[in-house]
């Protein structure tokens, strides 16, 4: 199938989920031509998907040195910020974050899968700042995210993968409000095509010159029934579906697709698992 992974299967709640992976396997590539869609939205959304800070062109450069260590050389690109030259060469979004003023910023991002947010609202911000909209983060997670940032190894390629449901098949979703308008007019006999599976896979690595991170995030998209062609895959998304905790399914506003991710599950006879 073309989604690489399915992370309910790991966890049915905001976790932290870091892990080592190979640096080999840093990029995971599988897009043709990530700059023809990249270059376009920076043509025509600019502040959608881009957005840098003063200072940041340093860490920019140390990213596109990074990628041009693993893909090769990158063309010329005269005029380009490096972290965008950086970026379009890869399906991932690149961001940038370094310590400033005592907390860790995002100081330069290249933006064009994200979900639901913009480069504008978000450059700049701590990483407590960030995650506000995430129930619970500050008092779950924040200290030991920041002691994370602040142990990372130069070597030390990590990974994290999370997921929520939505009816987009597209990858550039700044705004939730046009796609959840749409979500009365889908028949229920057609939701297993309609409702999109979104996983993001996410990397972080440090910059050992400049001493700040890329955390890079690669969006996987791809209908429900195409996980609902292996029976045991799809019972697996019903169990973590059904043991979502409340705040989880709050913040990813999860309650909005029940009656039509109820009635895959029904077509699929699995009404009584879980
Ligand atoms: C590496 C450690 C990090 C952890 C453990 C973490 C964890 C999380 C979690 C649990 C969520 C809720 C969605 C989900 O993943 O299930 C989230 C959302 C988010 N994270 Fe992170 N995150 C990390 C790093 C970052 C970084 C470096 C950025 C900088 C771009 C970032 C930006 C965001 C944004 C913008 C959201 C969405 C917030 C919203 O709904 O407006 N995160 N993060």
């Amino acid at each position: 199938m073309s989604l690489r992974h399915r992370p309910w299967e790991q966890a049915a709640d905001f976790t932290i989920g870091l892990r080592p992976v190979p640096a080999a396997a840093w990029l995971e590539g599988g897009e043709a031509d990530p700059a023809a869609r990249k270059d376009a939205l920076f043509e025509t959304s600019r502040d959608l998907v881009w957005a840098e800070t003063e200072g940041s062109r340093p860490g920019q450069r140390e990213v596109l040195g990074l990628v041009e260590a693993a893909l090769g050389p990158s063309p010329p690109a005269p005029g380009l910020p490096p972290l965008y030259a950086a970026a379009r060469r890869v399906p991932d979004d690149l961001c940038l974050m370094e310590r400033r003023g005592g907390a860790w910023r995002l100081t330069a991002l290249s933006l064009s899968a994200g979900s639901f947010f913009t480069a504008a609202e978000v450059v700049g911000r701590s990483l407590k700042e960030l995650h506000r909209p995430v129930t619970g983060f500050s008092e779950r997670f924040l200290t030991r995210v920041n002691r994370i940032f602040e142990g990372l190894r130069p070597e030390l390629v990590l990974e994290r993968r999370n997921w929520t449901l939505t009816n987009s098949a597209e990858l550039h979703v700044p705004d939730p409000a046009p796609i959840r308008a749409r979500i009365g007019a889908i028949d229920p006999s057609g939701a297993a095509r309609a409702l999109q599976l979104r996983v993001e896979r996410q990397t972080l690595r440090r910059l050992p010159e400049t001493g700040g991170a890329v955390f890079g995030i690669r969006v996987w998209l791809a209908p429900l029934a195409e996980l609902a062609q292996d029976r045991e895959a799809l019972a697996a998304f019903a169990r973590a579906w059904r043991a979502a905790p409340p705040a989880f399914r709050a913040y990813k506003r999860l309650d909005l697709y029940d009656p039509l991710v109820a009635a895959v599950f029904a077509q699929a006879g699995l009404v009584d698992a879980g």
